[in-house]
């Protein structure tokens, strides 16, 4: 996108107002596609007041325009283990790099999104706040950090980027009159702040009996909401805790059920029962929360272990634990349930995979969910949303939704353009949505898809759509890899190893990669056995096939939905 400078003032009122630009450039790095719909949200607020825009993803700017830039917005998630989003990548190793530019005309604020119950929280942000810092950069305010449940903060942030941006330059209020904007009234749309309660209408079991797995296959109907998906776009489920822990801590607290409580900054109450059920997260802690707990109950010996020196300690703490083992291992009491509240996170929605087209299931939406359930501390733990899915959810039931629309995860548009997907486990799900759509346009393009589960007799999940697909032409090939049928494991990279000729094959005739699942060691072992046979087929360097991946990233023929 090209950057509009502003025009020198014609206006002879204006001749002895200092010139200020009006142009805002706004870059996003965005996973799963919060950032980069913060981004826009704030590109309409930029609009309205005057200000002249430039919009774009970090990998899509063009590194070489930085210099022009006077007033810089960044929005950035960080993800796994404090590392940068897919589509900031190149942007942030080139800022990182001797070959950015000196930047002391710019003035920046930076939008960091995060997950305070990881420990490289915000990581991405923090470092492009001040590496801009470094090469020269005024801040216009400063950053904002936000956790999970990051509407309020990112509200803010953006109040306060506007608030400095209009006292910097002339007078933007001018441009429309100062006065309130008049907007028309539009119908309702159902958002991440305004779920759907969407009709559960199937809710099975894929695994097959004896498997040590329970993978839900869900079918929600949205009819009469309006909400629109593509494959490859996700959803956000809020769910519901477990009500044994709810009824846990309340008696451990010795509260009241009926006490009312804020469940959110407008003073908004419900009882303490259903605040716990449905507003907040009661099964991570978080050095900030256990922060607060310290406060909240002094003397309690939360301060030692929050104390320097002991983030080892904290650490261990922390993982796999939750408000419960916190009540009962410090003997917090004595503190009604308003005040409790007041330091907790509010229930994060879960974003899923969608795994249905919506041209094969017009006001469906089907998800693929693994319960997520393991012993910890003496104590079984539970997946919030997986579980709810599997044991609490009935069908008739309504579940509050929206649709997470993923840009960073899309079928090529060309359905001649062949595809490679590689999805163990519920990863699959996306592809089951990329073939349904395929099927239905009657697309040509050629289809590959490897699967990896533990078991091929009891986790092959959607086996028979699989097969009907591979009699009818719609997939062209599948590979599977069960890791627990044979006495070493077999992983979906393993296949990418041992067919890696065709593989690179498909990619020199122009296919695309899609990778699905999870993240921590999968995607990167996946990516290690790409970059691998793109070395051997193609007889290059270690560094020229990380070229040639980060090209195929670039041109979007090589994309992830992993978590
Ligand atoms: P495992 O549980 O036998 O280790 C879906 O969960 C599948 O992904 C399982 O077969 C699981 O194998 C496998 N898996 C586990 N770690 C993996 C990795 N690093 N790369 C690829 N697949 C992996």
């Amino acid at each position: 996108t090209a950057l509009h400078k502003m025009e020198a003032p014609t206006d002879a009122s204006a001749v002895n107002q200092p010139v200020l630009s009006k142009e805002v450039t706004v870059l996003y790095g965005s996973q799963t596609g919060n950032s980069q719909k913060l981004a826009k949200k704030l590109i309409e607020k930029l609009k309205e007041q005057g200000f002249q825009t430039t919009l774009s993803s970090m990998n899509d700017f063009k590194p070489n325009t930085l210099k022009q830039v006077e007033n810089l917005l960044v929005l950035v998630s960080t993800h796994g283990e404090g590392e940068p989003p897919d589509n900031a990548l190149t942007f942030y190793e080139f800022l990182h790099s001797k070959r950015a530019p000196k930047l002391e005309g710019l003035r920046f604020s930076v939008l960091a999104l995060g997950d305070t119950s990881y420990e490289f929280f915000c990581k991405t942000g923090k470092d492009f706040d001040q590496r801009l810092e470094e090469l020269g950069g005024k801040r216009l305010t400063a950053r904002v950090d936000c956790d999970v449940d990051f509407d309020d903060s990112a509200a803010e942030w953006m109040d306060r980027v506007l608030a400095s941006l209009n006292e910097a330059s002339a007078a933007p209020s001018l441009v429309n009159g100062g006065g309130a904007i008049v907007r028309s009234e539009t119908q309702t749309e159902y958002s991440r702040t305004n779920p759907f309660q969407a009709v559960v209408v199937e809710n099975l079991n894929l695994n097959g009996r004896g498997s040590d797995r329970e993978t839900r296959h869900l079918e929600i109907s949205l009819e009469g909401s309006n909400l629109q998906y593509e494959p490859g776009d996700s959803l956000g489920v809020y769910p519901r805790n477990h009500s044994g822990l709810v009824d846990e801590l309340i008696r451990a607290m010795g509260w009241e059920r009926e006490e009312l409580v804020p469940i959110n900054k407008n003073g908004e109450e419900r009882p303490l029962l259903e605040a716990l059920t449905s507003h907040y997260e009661i099964t991570v802690l978080t050095k900030p929360l256990l922060e607060q707990a310290a406060n909240l109950f002094p003397g309690k010996g939360l301060q030692q272990l929050l104390a320097p020196g002991n983030e080892q300690e904290l650490r261990a703490y922390i993982k796999n634990r939750d408000l419960i083992d916190l009540v009962q291992d410090y003997s917090l009491k004595g503190v009604s349930g308003k005040p409790f509240v007041s330091i907790l996170r509010k229930l994060p929605p879960r974003l899923y995979s969608i795994s249905s087209s919506p041209k094969a299931y017009p006001d469906e939406v089907h998800l693929t969910v693994r319960k997520v359930e393991y012993e910890a501390h003496g104590r079984n733990r539970y997946g919030v949303c997986s579980t709810f899915i599997a044991e609490h959810l009935e069908l008739g039931d309504a579940l509050p939704v929206f649709i997470q629309h993923n840009p960073n995860f899309k079928l090529s548009q060309n359905p001649d353009t062949p595809i490679i997907m590689i999805g163990p486990g519920t990863g699959v799900a996306p592809f089951r949505a990329f073939l349904g759509e395929r099927e239905e346009i009657g697309a040509q393009g050629k289809t590959w898809l490897i699967f990896g589960d533990r078991h091929f007799s009891t986790d092959f999940l959607y086996q028979i759509e699989w097969q009907r697909w591979l009699k009818e032409g719609v997939l062209t090939r599948m590979d599977v890899a069960f890791s627990r049928d044979t006495d070493k494991k077999v992983y979906v990279q393993h296949r990418i190893l041992e067919h890696g000729k065709e593989l690179y094959q498909w990619l020199q005739e122009g296919a695309s990669i899609y990778v699905c699942g999870d993240e921590k060691q999968m995607a990167h072992d996946v990516h290690a056995a790409l970059a691998t046979i793109i070395e051997r087929e193609g007889g290059l360097s270690p560094e020229a096939a990380a070229e040639y991946l980060a090209r195929l990233q670039q041109e979007k023929r090589y994309q992830r939905d992993v978590y």
